[in-house]
């Protein structure tokens, strides 16, 4: 797919979601929010699903969660505009409770379509509810900061995920704000072996190089070793202490 159809695709894919009834959460919003980005990136961002400020502007991230998420973005200089940001559910839950598991079902098409389009070599999840989707029966407390493979059956052809708390939860508490920064400065390490992954792979599509820093020794050889920065087949179900259960 070309950049432009790229982004006709992702264009219809919002135009349906905007004007979708498939579940109770159509009736309590004022905007949907089918996501926003760039159509040519690698990185996909997901959270749980829109809050308030989302659900006035039609927008993801635009709160206070938003301002630390881009803060965190910032970090490793990484724009909002070079990553695509999405959510699990495209319409705001009233008094931004949990989704329940039939509203997550009926949204499933729009993330799996998403993904299928923009086909991004790193999946970045955002919170527990985003976590579940593509590392089942993980704990965050556990599986932040760690990476495993995607099923292709979410969409997403040939991914690494990486899993994150939630910007929200990194409010509500320093050492989950100090852990936020700690995993996101992971995350450009995690692409160059999430793309070196797909290299090696038969099904092999060339994008813009730019979300890595120049700095990184792989960027500038990419006949550079990639030192496995963690444990890629960790299994997260294996792990089985305390849940913080924040998002
Ligand atoms: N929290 C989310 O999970 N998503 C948003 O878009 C905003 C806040
Ligand atoms: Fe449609 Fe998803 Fe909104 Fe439910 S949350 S109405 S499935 S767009």
């Amino acid at each position: 797919m070309t950049q432009a159809e790229r982004r006709a695709a992702l264009e219809a894919i919002a135009a349906e979601v905007r004007t979708c009834t498939r579940c109770r959460l159509a009736d309590g919003r004022t905007n949907a929010v089918p996501g926003e980005g760039s159509p040519d990136t690698e990185v996909v961002l997901i959270g749980e699903g829109p809050g308030f400020n989302e659900d006035r502007l039609g927008r993801p991230f635009i709160g206070r969660a938003g301002d630390l998420l881009t803060k965190l973005l910032g970090s490793i200089e990484w724009r909002r505009d070079d990553v695509f940001i999405t959510n699990v559910v495209k319409c705001r839950p009233p008094d931004n409770r949990d989704p329940e598991p039939d509203e997550v079902a009926a949204c499933a098409p729009y993330l799996k379509r998403q993904l299928e389009v923009i086909d991004p070599a790193l999946i970045v999840t955002l919170g527990r509810h985003s976590m579940g989707r593509f590392m089942p029966g993980a704990r965050i407390s556990q599986a932040h900061g760690t990476t495993g493979p995607v099923d292709p059956a979410s969409g997403a052809q040939d991914a690494t995920v990486f899993a994150m708390y939630h910007p929200a939860a990194a409010l509500r508490g320093a050492e989950v704000e100090r852990q936020s920064f700690e995993d996101i400065g992971l995350a450009p390490r995690v692409l160059l072996d999430a793309r070196a992954r797909r290299a090696a792979a038969p099904a092999t599509t060339t994008r813009p190089a730019d979300l890595v820093a120049p700095e990184s020794p792989a960027a500038a050889d990419p006949a550079a070793e990639l030192a496995p920065v963690m444990a890629l087949d960790a299994d997260p179900r294996a792990l089985d202490a305390a849940d913080l259960t924040i998002f």
